[in-house]
């Protein structure tokens, strides 16, 4: 335990989170629980009593970026903040975060951040507060409800955790095995969210696809069953997922692409090479042909879809060749967007021990020319809705005064000129002009009838 920990307990808090989206949502569901007991969210962190780094593990950067963090939290009058560590830096390395960095009083996993109330107290009584077990008993039930929203789009996690086992990655490690949260617990969030004054929910999990459960009926229902009962509630106007793994891409997922109108045209399936080879060291069980046959058979009954993915480059042992497979891939596939990385080893993982480890400067030079690929692409896919009539929902106030930001069927950001009051509309639009990332709209004016 720190000599310096702050001992009065925490007013204010400020929870900033790093990485994926389920990290955002945990971050939202922390802030959610301090202000039911009674703490107030402060702007930044700089004034606040407590801050909660909510962490990523999945790159080395991710991971020095929290450290970086931690050593800029003293204050110019020599006091800091009470500080936790949350999130998945929490869960790998455990204890060892106290060794090297001092400052931090609280250690929380992100199946355990239910209990941060009990280590915040525990912290101040100048105990250890470390928690990183995985309890049977899920944290979900021990959070307070959703309640008023602000804005008109929320994150729903409905699946956690991961058995894949891709053996790069560390998610497997820092959120444990694949669970499906059931079925009642998500409409009712999902209610909630929607009586909180949201219209469109994105449901995550780190393979959001393999979500199963039993209905209200007692019936085995799979993703797809849960998103045409959500598709029900009056008052979704629209459903996203994110991230699913092309294994779990069913006949009747495909099928509600075709059908559930509120099911947005937007998929986000990473494949990371295009090289079988490296395909079957990283332990993917899918080759490059399946996953084109796969965007085949989703294409032929939802021909607009925009396509979505994740990509490695620098795998250990992926040769010229192979990374050539990849741009290869990419160009067959025409993303509407990718994320691409550099392949950063982790600790405890079976490919930061291969053979053929790839120089840094290789690793640039390949991600360079695949982001010039995707951003072509990407581009191509932009420009191609200018002309076309769509309709937005407005999520937020846009960079400029006067303007709104509001998204489209494909995920495309749209800026359009619209008041304040306007947020939470969904709104027809001309599309007017595209770059690389966003688009820009014009709004339908209607004639009184
Ligand atoms: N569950 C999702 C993605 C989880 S992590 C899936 O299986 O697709 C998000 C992305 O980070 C991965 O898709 C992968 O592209 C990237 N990633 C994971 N581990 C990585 C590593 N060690 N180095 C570089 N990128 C990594
Ligand atoms: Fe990581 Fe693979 Fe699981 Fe995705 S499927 S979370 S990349 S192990
Ligand atoms: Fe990062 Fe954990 Fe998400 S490692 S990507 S925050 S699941």
């Amino acid at each position: 335990m720190n000599r310096d920990t702050p001992r009065t307990p925490p007013k204010t808090f400020h929870v900033k989170s790093f990485g994926c989206q389920m990290n955002v949502y945990d971050g939202e569901r922390m802030t959610e629980m301090l202000g039911a007991r009674g703490m107030t969210a402060a702007q930044d962190g700089i004034s606040a009593d407590m801050v909660v780094l909510n962490t990523c593990h999945i790159r080395e950067k991710a991971v020095d970026k929290v450290y970086s963090d931690i050593g800029r939290m003293r204050r110019e009058d020599g006091t800091r903040p009470l500080i936790a560590v949350a999130g998945c830096v929490a869960q790998a390395e455990g204890a060892e975060i106290s060794r090297r960095a001092s400052s931090v009083d609280i250690v929380v996993g992100p199946q355990a951040y239910h209990r941060l109330p009990d280590l915040i107290d525990k912290a101040i009584r100048g105990e250890q507060a470390l928690d990183t077990d995985m309890p049977a008993a899920s944290k979900f039930g021990a959070l307070p409800g959703r309640g008023k929203q602000t804005r008109p789009t929320a994150f729903l996690t409905v699946q956690e955790g991961c058995d894949k086992f891709c053996t790069y990655c560390v998610v497997p490690y820092t959120r444990g095995a694949e669970i499906s949260r059931p079925w009642s617990a998500v409409i009712d969030e999902a209610k909630a969210l929607i009586d909180g004054g949201v219209r469109e929910i994105t449901l995550l999990g780190q393979n959001v696809n393999a979500w199963t459960g039993e209905d209200d009926k007692g019936a085995m229902q799979g993703f797809d069953g849960l998103i045409r009962a959500l598709d029900a509630l009056p008052g979704l106007d629209r459903i996203r997922y994110t991230t699913s793994h092309p294994n779990d891409m069913t006949d009747g997922l495909i099928a509600a692409h075709a059908d559930v109108e509120s099911l947005m045209p937007f998929l986000h399936l990473p494949v990371q090479s295009g090289s079988d080879r490296v395909l079957k060291a990283m332990n993917r069980s899918h080759s490059a042909q399946s996953y084109l046959r796969l965007l085949d058979r989703i294409r032929a009954v939802r021909p607009d879809i925009a396509l979505s993915g994740d990509f490695i480059v620098g795998f250990p042992g992926e040769s010229d060749a192979e990374f050539e497979e990849t741009l290869s891939l990419v160009r067959q596939v025409g993303y509407a967007q990718a994320y691409s990385f550099k392949y950063s080893p982790r600790p405890g993982t079976p490919a930061a021990d291969m053979d053929g480890q790839i120089a840094e400067a290789v690793m640039v030079d390949r991600l360079a020319r695949l982001q010039d690929a995707i951003n072509a692409d990407q581009l191509a896919f932009n420009a191609a809705g200018i002309g076309k009539r769509t309709t937005i929902l407005l999520e937020r106030k846009g960079r400029h005064p006067g303007q709104l930001v509001g998204k489209s069927p494909w995920l495309q950001s749209v800026h359009v000129v619209a008041g304040e009051s306007q947020i939470g509309d969904m709104i027809e639009v001309d599309i007017v002009s595209a770059g690389p990332n966003s688009l820009a709209g014009e709004i339908v004016r209607r004639k009184a009838a």
